[in-house]
């Protein structure tokens, strides 16, 4: 586990982009597994920026997408499908014809908000994600509560993508995504489980603002425990967390991190910290 502490939000999307960027020079066949949110925006505007300025080719690259609201449809302009589209996919060169109904664009994949079958499109989901040979890099954010992608507290560590019904808490918080009316909320969600989560090769986790702050330090420094979702990632071999000054102001081993991070500066560190 590696804690990166950036002193700003941009920088915080540039290791991020830096770590992706790599993936997709190195293996430019890759699975990425990408999120929604504020906090990822800023890693998809360096991506597209590597992409006009440096010719970074995501031609055969495959992306799945954490989750979806349900129901929604992908036109709806709150939905994950035509946030990916707007902010993401459209500037760059991925494949991105629709076919088989919502269910494909291309090489991205995004949990089908539409499906009439959610269980069947779940594990039509999991089957598309290990036919790819799995996910290479998986980019998350946190929610206040700790969730991640859409894996409220009390989600089974080992849970696979499923319909999750949202807490009022990330109700609220998403809000401000549907003009603060909590009523236009959808109230269900289709999400990668953590089990599905866990098995990315890598993960990268952002977090920026002192909101975060709690759900981080519970996160990295808490019990690994179902009431904090993203602490689960204590289980993986190859997690970063990266985040801003603010996100990291209850850390208590804050100097640690810090000290770690000064030498692999100076050092030629292994890739992986246990
Ligand atoms: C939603 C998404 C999560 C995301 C979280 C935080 O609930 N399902 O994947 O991490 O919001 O969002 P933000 O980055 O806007 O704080």
């Amino acid at each position: 586990m590696e804690v990166i502490v950036t002193p700003d939000a941009e920088s915080m999307g540039w290791v991020a982009t830096r770590l992706i960027a790599d993936l997709v020079r190195r293996k430019p066949r890759c699975a990425l597994g990408l999120a929604t949110g504020s906090t990822p925006l800023r890693t998809y505007r360096q991506l597209i920026q590597l992409h006009r300025e440096e010719g970074l080719d995501f031609s055969q690259v495959v992306t799945f997408n954490l989750d979806e609201y349900y129901p929604i449809t992908p036109d709806h302009p709150q939905s994950y499908r035509y946030f990916m589209n707007e902010n993401f996919f459209k500037h760059i060169n991925i494949p991105l014809t629709p076919r088989d109904g919502n269910r494909r664009w291309g090489n991205t994949y995004v949990p089908d908000g539409t499906a009439e079958d959610v269980e069947a499109h779940c594990l039509w989901y999991e089957e598309r994600i290990k036919e790819e040979g799995g996910i290479d890099l998986q980019l998350l954010g946190v929610g206040s509560n700790g969730h991640i992608a859409f894996n409220e507290p009390t989600s089974s560590l080992g849970s696979r993508t499923r319909l999750k019904t949202l807490t009022q808490k990330t109700i609220e918080d998403n809000a401000r995504f549907f003009d603060n009316d909590m009523s236009k909320v959808p109230k269900h969600a289709i999400t990668m489980g953590i089990g599905t989560i866990l098995d990315a090769r890598v993960i990268v986790l952002q977090a920026n603002g002192e909101k975060k702050a709690d759900a981080i330090a519970r996160a990295i420094e808490g019990p690994i425990t179902s009431m904090c979702p993203a602490s689960a990632l204590q289980l993986h071999p190859e997690v970063y967390f990266v985040i801003d000054e603010a996100a990291a102001s209850k850390l208590k081993y804050r100097d640690y991190y810090d000290h770690v991070q000064e030498l692999k500066k100076h050092l030629r560190a292994p890739r992986v910290e246990g």
